[in-house]
């Protein structure tokens, strides 16, 4: 294969949990650590492709890598939706909190009552990837789905769901998935047998799925 397989390509990839503020120093989260959408970025910017990535993480990017830092759902949607049109390859890596605090003050919450337990009024995020599926022109659009259990099932229904042209799953949960060095997963993509990847490093895990993009993209 050349070295620089995705050249001419504009790869745009999210990456790690979003943090949703309760307070200035507060906030809701998830255990993504952002390694699997960094290492995308990565791969595609060793390959040649023009990558922008939007990320809540701090992992090392290569210095050809535009990085975009955010930190809530409602910012990482905003600067995907900017760069969507200018982008031929997307890949919504990042964990999204499915809630949002309904407010988020502007002082540091006080405990009423030491001994009283208190509420949290939680609001839903918009489902960014739904998003970018409903506004698709030419984008290749790919998601991940993350899943403790029936993983083809699920996942599966996440394609249609999304208007996506690939999901990418993996089970997660006991030391798999987030946070792992490793990975392993399943490519699903509309009216194609699943492609089962090996635990891997995550890494070469991401060599394989942008290679299975561009393969995709090259039977377009
Ligand atoms: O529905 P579920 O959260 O399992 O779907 C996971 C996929 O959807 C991931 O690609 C994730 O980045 C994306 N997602 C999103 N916006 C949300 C929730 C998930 O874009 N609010």
């Amino acid at each position: 294969q050349p070295t620089a397989w995705l050249a001419g390509k504009r790869v745009l990839v999210s990456a790690g949990g979003t943090r949703e503020r309760l307070d200035p120093v507060r906030y809701l989260t998830n255990d993504s650590s952002g390694k699997m959408g960094t290492a995308l970025a990565n791969v595609a910017a060793a390959a040649g492709a023009a990558v922008t990535l939007v990320t809540t993480a701090s992992q090392p990017v290569l210095p050809n890598v535009k990085v975009q830092a955010v930190a809530t759902a409602a910012e990482l949607a905003a600067a995907m939706q900017t760069e969507y049109a200018a982008a031929d390859i997307v890949i919504m890596a990042a964990a999204v909190a499915d809630f949002r605090p309904a407010q988020s003050a502007d002082h540091k919450l006080k405990k009423a009552t030491p001994t009283a337990g208190m509420t949290l009024e939680l609001v839903a995020n918009p489902d960014i990837l739904a998003g970018l599926g409903q506004t698709k022109t030419h984008q290749y659009l790919a998601g991940f789905a993350a899943e403790t259990d029936d993983l083809i099932q699920n996942a599966t229904a996440k394609l249609a769901k999304k208007g996506a042209d690939l999901i990418v799953a993996n089970e997660v949960g006991h030391g798999r998935g987030f946070n792992a060095p490793d990975n392993a997963a399943v490519l699903l993509r509309p009216h194609r047998a699943p492609v089962t990847l090996a635990m891997q490093p995550k890494v070469e895990l991401a060599a394989a799925i942008l290679r299975a993009i561009a393969q995709d993209l090259e039977g377009r």
